[in-house]
């Protein structure tokens, strides 16, 4: 930030009651006379947010940026910002694949999703923003490759959980040289909370989230880090949210904790909700159709974020939400919404009335399961998939908020798997400030029941863990999972070919500083075709 960059383009003064008028009849359907619209002079760089890509497909991808003032003092106005955008070949943008203009609306935060079509699969391509003279910094993308392509490579990270207050986005800046093909963020993009205790980083005013314009700040503020900026800019995103987008261990409609929304409040939960979605559709590069606006006072803004990417024959990757659209969690005290529990005194964690991913996500997964034609089937969902007991010797703890909390809903899944014979399964989760790998079991109760597939649940990028110094003493309660380290930050790496799985366990040595080294945890394989995981 702080450097405006300039670009051969002369600028025009904004005619605000031509550019209303122009606003009116594109929302009429018009077209968008392209010079027609006055591009404005900016006295700062618009572009302080940076660019970001997702949602790809063999054929496109959606382009994403946000224009926003550089404090209070300045203004962007409440008149729709026309920008416009360039695709091409090469950095030096000489090889134009494709360009267009755009309105960046007040009312979605002059927020920016352009949705390129038509495109040759399985290539690289540079993007940029343009606004009155400036130009946005420059972004790597790409395609997937073709459905039935054969492919050879694909390199992915997965990473979750980044609260800002409790450390540096170091890992952000060591992932830009692992030459990744994309990036799976599995939630906790932002955490609603005020300032942490024992804050690394300190932001003079933050307070919990309640507002959309409150959400959008605390987007910002996130967005703002320059190695989060860099990392959206070097590949496209598949995102999917967790609780803290929103609000901790809220559950579908009904709130969570913090804030003046607890459990048992009378404010307005499903405005807070609204906004919080809203504000998370601004940020993200998601398809204009994922935002579906409530349509009636009373209802509430939705988001589609559950999605099925296909990466030629190589690998099928699905997305999913638990949170939107779950039953509440069971079984925990009357002030909190997720504790852990004894399923013995808890029956109601496997009820199979309960619901973790809603019926129509939960049709749409078998669906997708059946139809997943690559050799690996990724599933990127928020938190650990297998059951995991956390206290030590006799008895058991469940954590009631996450699948252990709705074992007939988990159950429903590894049916899928078995029913469909999914090829080589592959969970990637987040939200545990933890790292543990281990074995998708059809039976988490039976250790001799069949392995479905592998899993990889990884640890945050700045959140502190809780009880992370445990998570040895409660591998050896859990005889499906073969690793588990809960004392260090960073993010994981999987390179997937045709014929072997290896995940790298990236971490920091101290994720509280902004030049923390990168360090490799563990290495794990697998075999293509054998539910197998082995550290290397
Ligand atoms: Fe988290």
């Amino acid at each position: 930030m702080g450097i405006i960059r300039r670009v051969a383009s002369p600028p025009i003064r904004t005619d605000r009651r031509r550019l209303l008028g122009l606003t009116a009849a594109l929302a009429a359907g018009a077209s968008l006379p392209l010079e027609a619209l006055a591009q404005p002079r900016w006295r700062f760089d618009p572009f302080g947010l940076g660019v970001a890509s997702g949602s790809p497909s063999d054929e496109g991808m959606v382009l994403w940026t946000r224009l926003v003032s550089p404090g209070p003092l300045a203004s962007l106005g409440n008149a729709p910002i026309p920008v416009r955008w360039e695709l091409a070949h090469d950095e030096a943008f000489a090889h134009i694949a494709r360009r267009g203009e755009t309105l960046a609306s007040a009312d979605l935060a002059h927020s920016v999703h352009v949705e390129v079509q038509g495109l040759e699969p399985d290539r690289w391509y540079f993007y940029r923003f343009l606004s009155g003279g400036v130009s946005s910094p420059v972004g790597r993308t790409r395609t997937l490759p073709a459905p039935g392509a054969a492919v050879s490579r694909l390199r992915l990270a997965y990473a979750s959980c980044q609260r800002w207050e409790h450390g540096h986005y170091a890992a952000y800046r060591h992932m830009q040289a692992e030459g990744l093909d994309l990036v799976l963020f599995l939630g906790d993009y932002i955490y609603e909370y005020p300032n942490a205790t024992a804050a690394v980083r300190n932001f003079p005013t933050l307070a919990t989230v309640i507002t959309l314009a409150d959400y959008r700040d605390r987007h910002a503020m996130h967005r703002s880090d320059p190695h989060l900026q860099a990392m959206h800019a070097a590949c496209p995103w598949l995102l999917t949210w967790d609780d803290h987008e929103v609000q901790n261990d809220y559950a579908n409609g009904l709130p969570g904790t913090g804030g003046p929304m607890d459990i048992g409040g009378t404010d307005d939960f499903a405005a807070r909700r609204s906004a919080a979605y809203q504000a998370y559709y601004e940020h993200m590069p998601l398809r204009a159709s994922a935002f579906v606006r409530a349509m009636s006072p009373g209802a509430g803004h939705a988001i589609r974020l559950y999605e099925h990417y296909r990466y030629g024959r190589l690998a099928d990757v699905l997305m999913l939400d638990s949170r939107q659209f779950r039953d509440a969690q069971v079984c925990g005290p009357a002030a909190h919404r997720s504790s852990l529990v004894d399923p013995a005194l808890c029956p109601a964690l496997d009820d199979p009335a309960r619901t973790y991913l809603g019926d129509a996500q939960e049709r749409w997964l078998d669906g997708a399961l059946a139809r997943a034609p690559g050799t690996w089937s990724i599933i990127g969902q928020q938190t650990l998939f297998g059951r995991r007991d956390n206290r030590p010797g006799p008895g058991e703890r469940l954590w009631n908020d996450g699948w252990d909390g709705y074992g007939a809903a988990r159950r429903r899944v590894t049916d899928s798997l078995q029913r469909h014979r999914v090829r080589n399964p592959v969970m990637l989760g987040g939200d545990v400030h933890e790292n543990w790998v281990g074995h998708i079991k059809a039976d988490y109760r039976r250790p001799d029941s069949p392995s479905l597939g592998v899993e990889f649940c990884g640890t945050s990028i700045t959140s502190r863990a809780a009880h992370g110094a445990s998570a040895p003493q409660r591998l050896s309660e859990n005889p499906h999972f073969i690793f588990a380290e809960g004392t260090r930050r960073g993010y994981g790496v999987c390179e997937f070919t045709p014929r072997s799985l290896t995940t790298t366990l990236r971490v920091l040595d101290d994720a509280t500083r902004a030049d923390a080294r990168l360090e490799t945890l563990a290495r794990f394989e697998v075999q293509a075709g054998r539910p197998v995981v082995e550290r290397a």
